[in-house]
């Protein structure tokens, strides 16, 4: 492991605007090197949200901001209509990285309409970088806040099963389901978590299992093969995860693999809890236009750089897949949590804010 991780206290923000320029931690290097990538063109921070280098939807959708505070910045222009033209061009690169969360959309149209507002030049470059740099501060309070909302629903002793990353490296900081884990120890309850693997590109055991040993959990690995086993033999009381997007009816779109760990839980009577704010939820959309996103066969062919399928194999690899309601016990949000009939509780959570 690089020294400064073991001399990181808490962990650094994953992404944060630092002299102009942004900032990040490259999490393609993880577990095994810190290392923090620098980016003064928007082109750049595209790349980083294609390749991985940030992934997690908050921190995508703060990224995209970051983008576009980027790309005024590198616009040479001195009139408004330009500019925003200029503004236009970036957000449609930014926003074509990926397709399934929609933090990144988001992220995006919020400081396209602040950039619109502007009356000069030098006011919407303020502007966009100001919106942008204030998105990042709030990721990480609207997480604490979910994080209290969701640790009620937690146990003293509990044994919680995540999947996937949905922690400080997914956001800003402090974390969407992570979140909820981290309030809920802070809460003073003692609590082990499960991670899984999440084959193919293991942000479980490469990033979880990482976070969560770093801040002093007690956190077991498994792989993704044994979910069923681990609820099956009593070792889960709960689940918790992220989320990339969640439409009206309460249909969440996570990482590939949340519909077994769900499914499974159901089978189990475990309790399974979505954690995500209000940016992850896509009111105009159906659950069946969603589009999930898929990724390149390399990623299941080998692991890192050892191919582990034989040469010209087909490979399927869908990097999310979709939890209908019924499976889900409550959706946590900065502003309470959710529960069934989801239509009207979702709906009661947007009037609400
Ligand atoms: O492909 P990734 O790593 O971007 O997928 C991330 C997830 O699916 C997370 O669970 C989700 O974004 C929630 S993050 C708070």
């Amino acid at each position: 492991m690089d020294e400064r991780l073991s001399e990181t206290s808490s962990f650094p923000r994953t992404v944060e605007w630092k002299d102009n320029k942004v900032v990040m931690i490259d999490q393609t290097k993880l577990p095994n090197e810190l290392v923090f990538v620098k980016y003064d063109d928007f082109n750049q921070v595209a790349d980083a949200i294609r390749t991985l280098v940030v992934r997690g939807a908050p921190a995508i959708g703060v990224s995209g901001a970051f983008g576009l505070a980027l790309a005024v910045l590198q616009s040479k222009t001195t009139t408004k209509d330009e500019l925003i033209s200029d503004l236009e061009k970036a957000r449609k690169i930014l926003f074509e990285t990926r397709p399934t969360a929609v933090n990144l959309a988001w992220g995006l149209e919020k400081i396209m309409k602040i950039a619109k507002s502007g009356n000069s030049v030098e006011q919407i470059k303020d502007l966009v970088i100001s919106t942008a740099k204030k998105m990042a501060d709030e990721d990480i309070e609207i997480n604490k806040t979910m994080g209290k909302n969701g640790s009620v629903l937690f146990d003293d002793n509990d044994t919680i099963m995540t999947h996937c990353n949905a922690g400080a490296l997914a956001t800003v900081a402090y974390g969407t389901a992570l979140g909820v884990i981290r309030a809920t120890r802070e809460s003073g309850k003692n609590i082990k978590i499960i991670a899984t693997e999440t084959r193919p590109v293991q942000q479980g055991s490469r990033l979880t299992a990482f976070e969560l040993k770093h801040d002093g959990f007690d956190v077991s690995l498994i792989p993704d093969t044994a979910v069923g086993y681990s609820m099956a033999n009593g070792l889960v009381d709960k689940v918790i995860v992220g989320a990339d997007r969640i439409v009206k009816t309460g249909h969440v779109f996570n990482k590939i693999g949340t519909y077994q760990v769900a499914t499974m839980a159901k089978q189990h009577g475990i309790p399974f809890y979505v954690a995500a704010p209000l940016s992850t939820f896509d009111m105009k959309s159906d659950a069946k236009d969603v589009i999930i996103e898929m990724r390149k066969g390399s990623e299941v062919t080998g692991i890192g750089d050892k191919k582990t399928a034989p040469d010209g194999i087909k490979v399927i690899n869908p990097a999310f897949d979709m939890t209908p309601p019924e499976l889900i016990s409550g959706i946590i949000t900065e502003k309470g949590v959710a529960k069934p009939p989801y239509e009207e509780s979702i709906k009661k959570l947007f009037e609400a804010n």
